[in-house]
């Protein structure tokens, strides 16, 4: 009889749960994916790690069941890898993408296209409840640069102003199955899901 790995996504995002259901889906046979309403933590860790394995945690005491969690931002290294694990909030307490896309833009005006590395990195973590041994996380970057200004519609946060190594299109310029294909996500939860295959019956 096939196998049903049930998992609960610790995010309130439905969009985030249609995303890991497409990446893990074809990783992991008989893999079930659910929601998560139950309490979210203050996201007060010092890495992605952290943060990814903080939210894992609160799911998988709050429901009983093996979580799954992410944290994930744009890191720019003539910034020292700022935003981070600030990506969401740094242009503001609106949050709002635009903010934060142009004041980015702004920071990097006089910088040059030699100088423009950035990555996208997401940390991705796995807790069981009630074992020992029972936290694991893995990381995955997808390099590229920071463009002069914003481009494409698809997407969302900084991909208009993301151009992917390899690329001369923005990351929303892809379509949602090229950027799966490449994604910082995917790298993480595929470095992620021999994990889940091996601890979640
Ligand atoms: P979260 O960890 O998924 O909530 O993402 C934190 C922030 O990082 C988001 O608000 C975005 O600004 C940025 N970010 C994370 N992943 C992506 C991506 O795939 N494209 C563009 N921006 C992203």
């Amino acid at each position: 009889m096939a196998v049903t790995r049930t998992l609960v996504l610790a995010s309130h995002n439905a969009h985030k749960l249609e995303e890991l259901r497409r990446i893990l889906g074809p990783l992991i046979p008989g893999i079930e994916l659910i929601g998560y309403d139950g309490p979210e933590p203050v996201e007060n860790g010092l890495s992605f790690a952290d943060n990814a394995l903080l939210k894992a945690r609160a799911a998988a005491a709050h429901t009983g069941l093996p979580a799954i969690a992410d944290d994930s931002g744009v890191s720019v290294d003539v910034l020292g890898g700022m935003p981070g694990i600030f990506s969401a909030r740094w242009g503001g307490p609106a949050r709002s993408d635009r903010a934060n896309v142009d004041l980015l833009l702004w920071q990097l005006t006089d910088v040059n296209d030699d100088h423009r590395a950035a990555g996208f990195v997401c940390a991705a973590a796995l807790v069981l409840p009630d074992v020992d041994d029972n936290e694991v996380c893995r990381v995955g970057v997808w390099p590229g640069k920071i463009a002069r200004e914003p481009r494409g519609e698809h997407g969302f946060g900084y991909d208009p102003i993301f151009i992917p190594e390899g690329e001369t299109r923005s990351a929303a310029e892809l379509s949602s199955e090229e950027k799966d294909q490449l994604s910082h996500r995917t790298r993480a939860f595929g470095a992620l899901a021999p994990e889940i295959r091996d601890r979640v019956a």
